[in-house]
């Protein structure tokens, strides 16, 4: 790829990554890719501002050769340590050891124990300055977006954050690099909302601090770590940031999410009459049948929508499994504060419902009167799915 000028002196020499399919080894990007976006500052001092994964180190040191010879860097700063951003450090450091590295003090703990670097590195602390000759580098700690070590750094003249995770999203970059150049803003958006819930979403008291102190800092350009570069509306991914942490503990926008899961089709005969009546009621529904669907995709819908229609049956006496996985990823995020009611079949003794009262419970989230039935639902059992559907619909609208 080609180093891209973001503002004077400041460029973007970031890679894509379409090899990796899990993201954190947890999360499906297969199709999407991510980037690992890293800048280099060029002052009369040198800076590389974060990496990229280990085997991008080839590709990274391409990106900085075409501005300046790697082993010329004077500083490479590392705003957060998870190893997407610091894979390539060990060899950009050999290549570069003239270069100190910067972090917070728990960034050069985590150094010593990933690395077993303990030379050439300095903390910086909050609100600490560099002067690169030109350009000043300002560092602003933001713990918890997304490690207890993380901070963010501004270029103080050209306005430019550099913010690692924080208003990052998945989707490699493709061509585009800047919003205004993006014809698909709406992909980056869904998948920046996707990887807020999977990456970030446990620290939303966190995200919001660092949004706070960040208020009152004027940003011409967002450059985070992942995905897109924002200088057309750099308030854009701040105020989506903003508004997805708040979703954490509220009660979310109307609309439900349907998850279902099936062994004979039963039970999906049921959630397509159920799925009926909730649109009967006006209320928007996405519908997800859990079995085929990884759980990064569901929670987005689960975190930001009112409602929860569980479909599973009964399996050895509890709830079908690919079910409660995807009710205990939900439980690990803490998407708490739902209303959400039961169906399902069962073939003689049922306990998918227990099982799911199990969970639901632990999740905080309102039950209504679920519909459980034996084998197969009859045509009146059907409509009596669909009245369940549109009433479960009707109650969202209460608040
Ligand atoms: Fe992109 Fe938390 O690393």
């Amino acid at each position: 790829m080609t180093a891209i000028e973001v503002k004077p002196g400041i460029y973007w020499i970031g890679v894509n990554d379409r090899t990796t399919d899990l993201f954190e080894g947890l999360w499906p990007i297969t199709r999407e890719g991510v980037s690992y976006n890293a800048y280099v500052v060029l002052g009369e001092k040198k800076a590389l501002v974060d990496m990229a994964k280990d085997f991008k180190v080839d590709e990274i040191l391409d990106q900085i050769s075409q501005l300046v010879d790697p082993s010329e860097l004077d500083y490479i700063v590392v705003n957060h340590m998870e190893p997407d951003h610091t894979g390539a450090v060990r060899m950009i450091h050999r290549i570069a050891p003239r270069a100190t590295i910067l972090g917070t003090k728990k960034a050069l703990e985590m150094m010593d124990a990933y690395y077993h670097i303990t030379e050439g590195v300095r903390e910086v602390t909050d609100g600490e300055t560099l002067d690169l000759g030109g350009h000043t580098l300002k560092f602003v700690s933001t713990p918890f977006v997304h490690w207890p070590e993380t901070m963010v750094t501004y270029a103080v003249e050209q306005r430019v954050l550099f913010s690692c995770d924080a208003f990052g999203g998945y989707g490699a970059l493709q061509g585009a690099i800047f919003d205004d150049q993006c014809a698909r803003l709406d992909f980056y958006e869904q998948e920046a909302l996707r990887y807020y819930v999977n990456i970030v979403a446990l620290f939303p008291k966190p995200v919001l601090k660092a949004i706070r102190k960040l208020a009152a800092v004027p940003i011409d350009v967002v450059a985070p770590s992942h995905g897109l570069i924002w200088r057309a509306n750099p308030q854009r991914i701040v105020e989506l940031y903003q508004r997805w942490a708040e979703y954490a503990g509220g009660p979310g926008d109307l609309g439900v999410t349907l998850l279902y899961g099936t062994m004979y089709g039963l039970t999906e005969k049921m959630g397509e009459a159920v799925a009926t009546g909730v649109a009967r009621a006006g209320v928007p529904v996405e519908i997800f049948d859990v079995r085929h669907t990884h759980v990064s995709y569901i929670l987005p819908y689960l975190y930001t929508r009112r409602g929860v229609l569980v479909g599973a049956p009964t399996y050895e006496g509890n709830l079908f499994p690919p079910m409660a996985e995807a009710l205990r990823a939900a439980l690990h995020k803490r998407i708490f504060n739902r209303k959400a009611a039961y169906f399902g079949s069962y073939g003689w003794s049922g306990g998918a419902r227990r099982g799911f009262k199990s969970l639901a419970e632990q999740l905080r989230w309102e039950i209504s009167d679920g519909l459980e039935f034996k084998g197969g639902p009859t045509p009146e059992l059907l409509r009596k799915g669909e009245e369940f559907g549109y009433r479960f619909a009707k109650s969202l609208e209460e608040g």
